[in-house]
């Protein structure tokens, strides 16, 4: 039995506490903006989950990560489903066509290399994405980072799956490292999942700089869990962007 990966136990630890959160606020952001479309670009999509949820309203989805692991579980969740999958940086992001609406969420954006990575790969996303296209995006904030992560050692027990969670702040460089280590049973015994991400702590100031260079215009930035409007004191960024430019016609569908 092949021992269990990050990417396995993705969807019973790590991802529905968010999308229980994430997914009435996308709602509601289409809702708000009376976003229409019938192509989606998930950037950054990790197992899957949001790719899915879209095929399953009859979306076309451009499903895309960096890793091949966690692809391998979206391959498998999606199959019969309207997504094409591919393994790419969002930094390079290339689709086949450019789509009504690109999504990149939870904490991906704020995995990107370097704070001229999130430019490199705004403007990525710009590219990717029709004229009067919408991206919704979001970003833990570096309050969020330095202070609800911060440095230390955070238990969990979620079912059966023990995580522990050593994070460290570094303030001078504005970068957060986590490090999990989940205790996961496997054939009779347990089996060790490791995974470390670094995610930079951008300042809204920052993130907005990115959002002007890359040509878009910033239509709603909200605190996503109150639905406040966004600043620095917010735990997570959730913002809503436009591609200037008029369609050549509007998309027939909507999720
Ligand atoms: C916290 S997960 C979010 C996954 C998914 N969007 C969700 O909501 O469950 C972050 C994802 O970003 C991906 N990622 C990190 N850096 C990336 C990059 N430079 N380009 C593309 N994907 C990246 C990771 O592989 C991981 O799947």
């Amino acid at each position: 039995m092949t021992r269990p990966t990050f990417a396995d136990i993705y969807d019973r630890v790590i991802g529905p506490d968010f999308w229980e959160l994430w997914w009435p606020a996308f709602e509601r952001a289409v809702a708000a903006h009376h976003i229409r479309f019938s192509t989606v670009a998930d950037v950054a999509c990790g197992t899957g989950e949001t790719a899915l949820r879209l095929a399953m309203r009859g979306i076309r989805v451009f499903a895309s990560d960096i890793s091949g692991d966690m692809l391998r579980v979206a391959r498998a969740k999606c199959a019969g489903h309207t997504v094409t999958l591919s393994e790419q940086a969002m930094e390079t992001l290339a689709v086949p066509e450019p789509v009504d609406l690109l999504l990149c969420c939870y904490d991906s954006l704020n995995m990107v290399e370097s704070p001229q990575a999130l430019v490199t790969t705004l403007r990525a996303f710009h590219a990717a994405i029709r004229p009067g296209g919408h991206v919704i995006c979001d970003l833990a904030t570096r309050r969020h980072l330095a202070r609800d992560w911060g440095t230390g050692e955070i238990h969990a027990v979620t079912g059966d799956i023990d995580t522990v969670w050593h994070t460290a702040w570094n303030a001078r460089a504005g970068r957060s490292t986590i490090h999990l280590t989940a205790t996961v049973p496997h054939a009779g015994g347990v089996a060790l999942v490791t995974c470390r991400v670094r995610e930079w702590g951008f300042t809204k100031a920052v993130v907005d700089d990115a959002i002007r260079q890359a040509g878009f215009i910033a239509l709603d930035v909200r605190d996503m869990i109150p639905w406040t409007p966004g600043s620095d004191a917010a735990q997570r960024l959730f913002y809503v962007l436009r591609r200037p430019g008029r369609p050549h016609a509007q998309p027939e569908n909507q999720a």
